[in-house]
C-alpha cells in the first residue's frame, strides 16, 4: 500500500501514472490552461500526450482528460513537449483564437529497417512541428483540438542540426509571431533555432543561437523571459558536468540574461558563464513560462526527473511526479530572477501556529511555513526525517532517514547570508524559497505516514507555519476514474526512447 501522507493537495500531478514537462501553459479567455505531457504506460511504451488542467483561480482545477494524443502520421510516437499562443482577433466572431505548437515524435520512420539501424540522434527519428487550434466550449472550458497542421520537418531544419529539434516557444514581437526551437547541433553540443513568421503558421528560418562553449549536448524546452526591458533565454540543458556547488542533477535547467540593450531577437552568441540555474532542488526540470492577463510572468516546472538514480514512485503510487506551485517571477536589480510562490496560494492557509526556536505541531500534512527575519545559523527539521539547514555558510536539504529520500542525497549551496525562508510541504513535495524567492529547491520527501506534521526549528527567530487546505483531492478521486487507458494507433508499439 502506498503512504498516504505522500498524497499532494495543491500540487498538479497526473490522475494517475506518468507526468513530465509542463506545456501550453496559458490564461485564454480568463481560464488558466495548464497541459503536461502524460504516458499512459512508462516506461514501457513511452508514448507521449499532453493531459490538461483548467483553472479559474490557480487554486481549484479540473482535469480535462488527454485531449492531445498521436493522430497523425507525424506525431505518432508521441506529441512532445510545446506552447500556446493566443492569436488576438482570428477566432470567430473577431474572438481570440488560442493555437497549440508541438513536436511530433516519430521513431525508425524508414520502411524495411530494423530498430536496431538506428542511433536515433543522426539518424532514425523524425521531429516535426505542429501546431493545430484549440476550440473552447464556454461551458465547461474543456479545449477540443482542430486539425493538425505540420509546419516544419527535419529537411526543414538547417543542416547542421541532428535529428533532435524540438519543443516550440512561440511568442509575439514587433508583430511577428516568434518561434524559439530546442535542438543538439551535429557535434554534439546544445543550441536555439529562431524562426519568424507573420501568420504563426507559415515560418522562416532566422538565426541560430549557441555558446560560445560547447554547453551541454542538447538544450531543450526554451523559453524567452522578457522583464523591466531585459530578455533572459532560458533553456533544459543535458550534459552539464556534476560540480561540488551547482548541477547537481543529472539535467539542470537555468537562464542566460543578455546584456542591457541586447534582445535575444538579434542574438547568435551567448556567454555560458551567465547561465544561472532556476533550482537546487533534487526534483525540477524543464520548466516553462508564460504571461498571464495581469502581466505577470509565471514559471511551472516539472518537480521530477528522468535518467537519474533516485526514484520518485517508492512503494506502488500509481502516479509519477508533479508540478511546481505556480511561481511569479520578478527581476532584482542584479538581474536575478526571483521566483516566488504566485500570491494565491495563501488564499488556502488555516490559522497560523507561531513558533520561536522550538517544536510546533501542524494539523494534516500540507503546510507554509514562513521565517520571515532570519539571522546566523540553523535548521527546521520535519517530523525527524527532513531538514533544510544553514551551516557553514551552506544552505542545503538533508535526508535524516533513508526511507524518505529513496536514494536522494544531501546537497547544498554556498550562501553568504541567509534573511528568509519559506518552505511549502505538500505531502511527498516540498519547496524552498530563501532570500525572497533568489534560492530555490524543490524535492520530493517521502515522508513517514504520519496525520500531521510536527516542526523543530533551531533558528533563533520567530515563525508561522499555516496549515494549508487540500483543493485536489477530490478532483484527483473523480479524474482517476475518468482517465483514459488510451489506445491509440500505434500505441502498443515498443520504442527506442
Ligand atoms: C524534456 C523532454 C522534451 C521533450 C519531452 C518528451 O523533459 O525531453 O525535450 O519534448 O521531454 O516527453
Amino acid at each position: 500500500m502506498p503512504n498516504r501522507s505522500w498524497e499532494v493537495g495543491f500540487h498538479l500531478r497526473s490522475p494517475r501514472n506518468w507526468l513530465n514537462d509542463p506545456n501550453g501553459l496559458c490564461q485564454f479567455e480568463g481560464t488558466y490552461y495548464f497541459f503536461y505531457q502524460y504516458d499512459h504506460d512508462w516506461p514501457t511504451v513511452d508514448q507521449k500526450a499532453w493531459g490538461l488542467f483548467s483553472s479559474p483561480d490557480l487554486l481549484h482545477w479540473t482535469y480535462q482528460g488527454v485531449p492531445l494524443q498521436p493522430s497523425i502520421a507525424e506525431d505518432r510516437h508521441g506529441v512532445f513537449s510545446g506552447s500556446a499562443f493566443v492569436e488576438r482577433g482570428a477566432g470567430d466572431d473577431g474572438r481570440d483564437q488560442l493555437r497549440l505548437y508541438y513536436t511530433g515524435n516519430v521513431v525508425a520512420p524508414v520502411a524495411g529497417h530494423s530498430p536496431k539501424d538506428f542511433d536515433y540522434v543522426y539518424a532514425g527519428r523524425e521531429q516535426n512541428t505542429i501546431t493545430c487550434v484549440a476550440e473552447r466550449d464556454p461551458e465547461t472550458g474543456a479545449l477540443a483540438m482542430g486539425a493538425r497542421q505540420v509546419l516544419l520537418r527535419n529537411t526543414d531544419y538547417p543542416q547542421d542540426c541532428s535529428c533532435h529539434v524540438r519543443d516550440p516557444k512561440v511568442w509575439e514581437q514587433d508583430g511577428k509571431r516568434r518561434m524559439l526551437l530546442g535542438a543538439r547541433h551535429m557535434d554534439t553540443h546544445g543550441m536555439c533555432l529562431l524562426y519568424e513568421s507573420d501568420d504563426g503558421l507559415d515560418w522562416h528560418f532566422s538565426h541560430t543561437i549557441y555558446s560560445d562553449y560547447a554547453f551541454g549536448f542538447v538544450w531543450e524546452c526554451p523559453n524567452i523571459v522578457q522583464l523591466d526591458g531585459r530578455d533572459y533565454l532560458a533553456i533544459s540543458p543535458q550534459g552539464l558536468p556534476r560540480l561540488q556547488d551547482r548541477w547537481f542533477n543529472r539535467w539542470t535547467p537555468g537562464y542566460f540574461e543578455l546584456p542591457e540593450g541586447q534582445r535575444l531577437l538579434d542574438t547568435e552568441v551567448i556567454d555560458e558563464r551567465t547561465f544561472v540555474q532556476w533550482d537546487f532542488g533534487h526534483d525540477f526540470y524543464a520548466p516553462q513560462t508564460f504571461v498571464d492577463d495581469a502581466g505577470r510572468t509565471i514559471l511551472v516546472g516539472w518537480m521530477g526527473t528522468f535518467d537519474d538514480h533516485y526514484s520518485s514512485v517508492p512503494d506502488g503510487l500509481d502516479w509519477w511526479h508533479c508540478m511546481t506551485v505556480p511561481r511569479v517571477l520578478t527581476r532584482r536589480s542584479d538581474g536575478r530572477l526571483l521566483q516566488n510562490p504566485v500570491p494565491e496560494l495563501e488564499a488556502l492557509r488555516g490559522t497560523a501556529t507561531c513558533f520561536d526556536n522550538g517544536g510546533a505541531r501542524i494539523g494534516g500534512r500540507l503546510a507554509d511555513i514562513v521565517l520571515p527575519h532570519l539571522e546566523g545559523e540553523g535548521s527546521l527539521t520535519l517530523d525527524d526525517s527532513f531538514q533544510v539547514f544553514y551551516e557553514g555558510g551552506r544552505l542545503g536539504l538533508r535526508y535524516l532517514d533513508e526511507r524518505g529520500s529513496a536514494g536522494r542525497q544531501d546537497r547544498s549551496i554556498p550562501l553568504d547570508e541567509l534573511r528568509d525562508l519559506r518552505v511549502l510541504v505538500d505531502g511527498s513535495a516540498v519547496e524552498v524559497y530563501a532570500n525572497g524567492g533568489a534560492e530555490v529547491f524543490a524535492s520530493r520527501w517521502f515522508c513517514p505516514e504520519k496525520d500531521d506534521l510536527t516542526l523543530a526549528c533551531s533558528f533563533s527567530a520567530a515563525g508561522s507555519a499555516y496549515p494549508m487546505q487540500n483543493t485536489m483531492v477530490e478532483m484527483y478521486e473523480t479524474a482517476a476514474a475518468k482517465a483514459p487507458d488510451l489506445e491509440l494507433p500505434g500505441w502498443n508499439e515498443t520504442v527506442p526512447h
